[in-house]
């Protein structure tokens, strides 16, 4: 299989560069070699290097900066997936791509459904919503995996972040009424591998049939406040930490440009039942992610 997996270098990108070699040769591209918000150059290298897979880990993901660069969100969040999707139809290739639990509105008291009603609060989760309306018109053979509260041990996740808060100040407040899945970037990747890798007897067609939107998240939910507890406790190096009390407050205390929804936890049964896979409990996954041994 001839594998283009593009935005190589993001908390994703990087782990799924990883996870996919076994199936394939993957090409793997960073911003450096393949900029998504020029059109031309997507384009052009896609339909030069003429793969099977395209899968798009790329992502303007700066969700309060996006309040007030709404072009650029969109041209690489919303029209990019599209053209990709495009020349992924045009030259009989797979796409896959991800999405966010941002496309709902937090109303809701249980884990979301794929089905259910979207309504992104900001312009991240608007900008998401129709990169993945752009795909599904364009149809053919695709995935989205729509997933939440990603982290890894690299670059500037919440888990790098509560670490390094610990490390400075004895007293941490945390926000405790956002709820939400968290999600490694390693399962992330794992499961979409598993995913390609079940269907590759035919996977054009095996694609084309079980084609849409999937929740893949870390099982189960928690909140803010709850994750940066378990975060500190998964602490391999502890005896750094200067922290000693963690106070639970409300998201009004910290005000951010843009609106976050309150639960935007997904119900990841449909992944699990259609390609026969479990999804870990969050909890259970961030103890593997921060095991030091
Ligand atoms: N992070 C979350 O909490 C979260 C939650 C829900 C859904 N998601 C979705 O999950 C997917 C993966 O997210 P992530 O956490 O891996 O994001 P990430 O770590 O921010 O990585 C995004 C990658 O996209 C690249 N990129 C940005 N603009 C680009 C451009 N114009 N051309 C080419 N590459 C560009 C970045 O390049 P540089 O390395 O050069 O900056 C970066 O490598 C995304 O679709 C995201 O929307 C993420």
């Amino acid at each position: 299989m001839n594998i283009v997996l593009i935005g190589k270098n993001g908390q994703l990108g990087w782990e799924i560069q990883r996870s996919l070699s076994p199936l394939g040769k993957v090409t793997a591209l960073g911003r450096d070699q393949l900029n998504v918000s020029d059109y031309k150059a997507v384009q052009s290298i896609l339909k030069e290097l003429k793969p099977n897979l395209i899968i798009n880990a790329s992502a303007y993901t700066e969700v309060d900066q996006a309040e007030t660069e709404i072009e650029l969100a969109t041209k690489i969040n919303s029209v990019a997936p599209g053209i990709m999707a495009e020349i992924a139809h045009s030259s009989h290739a797979v796409f896959i791509h991800y999405s966010t639990d941002y496309v709902f509105d937090g109303q809701k008291t249980t884990p979301y459904l794929e089905e259910d009603q979207t309504n992104p609060l900001n312009i991240y989760g608007k900008s998401k919503l129709m990169g993945e309306e752009n795909i599904k018109q364009v149809g053919d053979a695709y995935f989205i995996f729509r997933t939440s509260w990603v982290y890894s041990l690299r670059g500037n996740s919440f888990v790098n972040k509560v670490l390094g808060w610990s490390r400075k100040s004895q007293n941490l407040k945390i926000v405790s009424n956002q709820v939400g899945s968290p999600t490694w970037a390693r399962l992330l990747a794992e499961t979409t591998s598993l995913v390609i890798a079940t269907c590759t007897m035919d996977l054009l067609d095996n694609v084309r049939e079980r084609r849409g939107v999937y929740h893949l998240a870390g099982s189960g939910y928690t909140s803010r406040y709850q994750w940066a507890q378990r975060i500190l406790a998964n602490d391999p190096n502890r005896a750094e930490q200067l922290v000693q009390t963690v106070e639970p407050v409300p998201s009004e205390e910290f005000p951010t440009p843009a609106t976050r929804p309150l639960f935007s936890a997904l119900n990841c049964e449909k992944i699990e039942k259609i390609f026969k896979l479990r999804l870990p409990d969050w909890e259970e996954s961030l103890r593997l992610a921060m095991d030091g041994s």
